[in-house]
This record gives structure tokens, sequence and C-alpha cells, in this order.
């Protein structure tokens, strides 16, 4: 039997396909490569030694989709990334990103239905808790009004599948909401590497650090945390990806819908996120000061209890790790 990965040539995607392949599962990958690259499962390959099966595939594509699950009876399960992902650029293209994240999320679990395929794991986001009344979050903690369209996408698609599985309950859905996904396969040939000028953090530093950009801009030092800068759940993208192949495993056992918090219950700033990039990799990170971006809130970071209790995982590597595994990808790839 095969799980489908929506997206699975993306920087998460990729590093789930990785674990999944690691635990003896077979994958298909589809991506319409809007903003990842097939070179990323050469990769894998190279990792694993195992071949993925790729389709380049928009989940708007109907056709296609019919397909796929026409020639892929072995389909069992699918774990949905696909989607687009930029905070920034949701603000200034709302049509495209609820055309894309909830128009193919409609499709794909419309063509998943009609082939009696009814597991799915959706790649939510800690976006959805908006600026939570306390920290840490849990599962719990009310889901807000986002700051952004991507972050409406996301709480959408969360209401439309918990809304499906509650009119048949066929469906076992796992929704998983990650917090600051960093850091890079340990190889160093997987990692995050956006097209253009990074929107995160992580990936912001990297590329100053590797000398693409000149410095980092922190975006507001007067919030309410000790050092003035936002404060976030930075977790290891491994660590993320192994969450994934303990939610196959939930969502194959038939249980309706689970959210879990993806996080490490460790919150760090701006400030000593740079820090501890100094540190761990010996380089300087030059950084100014600036106004605070739109849409930024003060403090999130999550309580992960509930996915140890009953997927049985937690995050292994600390911040040091993380530091080190994005510095030796962005090396690797700027070479
Ligand atoms: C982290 C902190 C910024 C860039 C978003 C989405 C979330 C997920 C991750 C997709 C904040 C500060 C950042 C910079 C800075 N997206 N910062 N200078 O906004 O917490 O989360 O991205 O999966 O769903 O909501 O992440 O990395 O953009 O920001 O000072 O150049 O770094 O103000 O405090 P964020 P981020």
């Amino acid at each position: 039997m095969a799980i489908l990965v929506t997206g699975g040539c993306g920087f998460i995607g990729s590093h789930t396909v990785v674990e999944l392949l690691n635990a003896g599962k077979d994958v298909i990958v589809i991506d319409n490569l809007d903003n990842s690259s097939e070179k990323s499962l050469e990769r894998v390959k190279e990792i694993t030694g195992k071949d993925v099966t790729f389709y380049k595939l928009d989940i708007r594509d109907r056709e296609g989709l019919e397909k796929l699950f026409t020639d892929r009876k072995d389909i069992e399960g699918c774990i949905h990334f696909a989607g687009k992902k930029a905070v920034g650029e949701s603000v200034a293209f709302p049509w495209e990103y609820y055309e894309n994240n909830i128009g193919g999320t409609l499709t794909l679990i419309d063509v998943m239905r009609k082939h009696g395929v009814k597991n799915l794991i959706f790649s939510s986001s800690s976006t959805v808790y908006g600026d939570p009344d306390s920290v840490p979050v849990t599962e719990e903690s009310p889901v807000k009004k986002c700051t952004n369209p991507y972050g409406s996408t996301k709480a959408m698609q969360e209401t439309i599948l918990t809304d499906i599985q509650h009119a048949d309950s066929e469906w076992n859905i796992v929704l998983l909401r990650y917090f600051n996904p960093i850091g890079a396969h340990k190889s160093g040939k997987i990692g995050e590497d956006p097209n253009g000028i990074p929107n995160n953090l992580m990936p912001y530093i990297t590329q100053v650090a590797v000398g693409k950009l000149e410095y980092l801009r922190v975006f507001g030092d007067d919030y309410p945390t000790p050092d003035g800068t936002g404060i976030r759940d930075y977790i290891h993208v491994v660590d993320l990806a192994k969450g994934h192949v303990c939610a196959v495993n939930k969502v194959m056992s038939g249980t309706g819908v689970n959210i879990y918090n993806l996080g490490t219950g460790n919150g760090y700033s701006v400030l000593e996120i740079i820090q501890a990039f100094e540190k761990a990799n010996d380089v300087k990170i030059p950084y100014v000061i600036k106004e605070r971006r739109e849409g930024d809130i003060a403090t999130c970071y999550a309580d992960p209890k509930k996915a140890y209790e009953e997927l049985g995982w937690k995050a292994e590597y600390d911040l040091e790790r993380m530091c080190k595994d994005s510095w030796r990808f962005i090396r690797n790839v700027s070479k």
C-alpha cells in the first residue's frame, strides 16, 4: 500500500518523504513544482537509496487526480502539504491563495472520496491560534481570526475537513499544527532554500551568513517579551517529518478527527536565534532593528504533550542542532 504526498518536493514534504521511506512505506509524490524542484527527490534517493514515484500534478487538476487514483489503487492515505504558504504574498494576492489552497483541497478530497480513499493528514499551522491569549498553546486553545489570508486558508481547511468527517465517519483525519520548522537533514542535501528574498527568519539568516544578503532586519524590538523581539517555537524539520510517520500510523487505525501541535514546547526570541546561530556556526549575523512586520504577534509556543501521549512523538533536536544543520545545507547549495 502507498502513501500519497502532495507537495512532496517542498521543504517539509521532502523531509517527510525521507522519513516515510525510512519507515518502509511506499510513497507517491505529486507536486506542481511552482515553489520547489523535482531535484529534491533525487536528493531523497541519495539519502535513502530508495526510489519515489513522482507525478508533476496540481491539486486543482481534477482529471489528473482522477487518472492517478484510477491507476494507483494501492493508495491508502494522503499527507497533504501542497499549497501556497507565504504570509506576505497572501495579503497581496488573497484570491490566488483561496483558489489554490481551498479550491485545490476541495478537488483533492472529492477525488479521494470517489475512489474510497478517506485517510488524510493535513499540514496545518500554529498560525490558526492567531495571537494566543496565553502560552503555551494547547490543541484546545481557541482558533482565532488569522491576521493574513494564508493563515485563514489553514483554518478554513481544518473546518472543511472536520465537517466532511462529521458527515461521513469513514473519513479519518489528522490535523498537524506546525510551529516554526527550521533546520535541514543532516546530510545537507535537502533543506529550505526559497526562491527570491526569504519571508521567514532562518532562511534569511542563512543567506546573510553565506553572504547572499547583507544583514538581517529584526522586525521590532518593542514587543512585550524579555528582549523585545518576537518569540516562536522553532522545531527541527526532521522532528516534524517524524511526527508525520507517527500520524500515518494513527490515521490508519481509524480515529475520526485528531489535532496535534507539533512543536518543542520551547520559545526563543529573534535575538536568541541570532545568538544561537552565531555560536553554533562561529559566524557573525549583522542585523538592524526595524519596525514591526504587519500581522506579527509577540509570542507563540506549543504545549506538545498531546502528541507525545497519543502519537508517542516528541521533538528530539535542540536549537544548536537546528542551527548547525541549517548552515550545512545553505553552504552545500551555495557552492
Ligand atoms: C519568526 C520571527 C518575525 C523574518 C510564519 C507562518 C507559519 C509558518 C512559518 C509556513 C517573527 C521575525 C522574521 C525576518 C524577523 N509558515 N523575523 N526578520 O511569522 O512566526 O510564521 O512562518 O509554514 O505558518 O505564520 O515565521 O520566520 O516569518 O518569523 O525579525 O526577516 O522572526 O517578526 O518574530 P512566523 P517567521
